[in-house]
């Protein structure tokens, strides 16, 4: 269990924002629009949409275009997580963004789920990350 600081959260903006942010996916090929917010530990809420490709494979997720906003809106690390799907339902992020989240997550990072608030431990239990890429043999 990750036991960082846990900042405190407005889990209805960020569903919001979320909501907003599905109302600009591009899904023409699967039909399911996703959307997915994030709280940022300095305060800003990033958020982004999925966009398909006739290629189906190059697919973006919603996750994608988030930490591409956080990266272009000053960087920092996330804090807080909510994805929705096209009724607005909470969504579970796939195991390639879980990975995607893990590497941007500030210590203690919460994310919505289905299940209620989890750590980034609880959902991508016994994660590669940046630091087994310092181990040496
Ligand atoms: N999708 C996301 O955007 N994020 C996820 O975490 C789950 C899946 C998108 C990809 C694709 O456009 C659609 O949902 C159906 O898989």
């Amino acid at each position: 269990m990750d036991t960082g600081h846990q900042q405190d959260v407005d889990w209805p903006a960020l569903e919001q924002a979320a909501k907003e942010a599905m109302e600009r996916a591009y899904a023409p090929y699967s039909k399911f629009p996703v959307g997915a917010a994030a709280l940022t530990e300095d305060g800003r809420i990033v958020s982004g949409c999925n966009v398909e490709n006739a290629s189906y494979g190059l697919t973006l997720c919603a996750e994608c275009a988030l930490v591409g906003q956080l990266h272009m809106s000053g960087g920092g690390r996330l804090a807080a997580f909510y994805c929705v799907d096209g009724q607005g339902n909470i969504l579970m992020p796939c195991g390639r963004c879980r990975q995607l989240l893990y590497e941007f997550r500030a210590p203690g990072m919460q994310l919505m789920t289905t299940q209620g608030i989890k750590s980034m431990d609880q959902v991508l239990p016994d994660a590669f990350g940046p630091e087994h890429l310092e181990e040496t043999t």
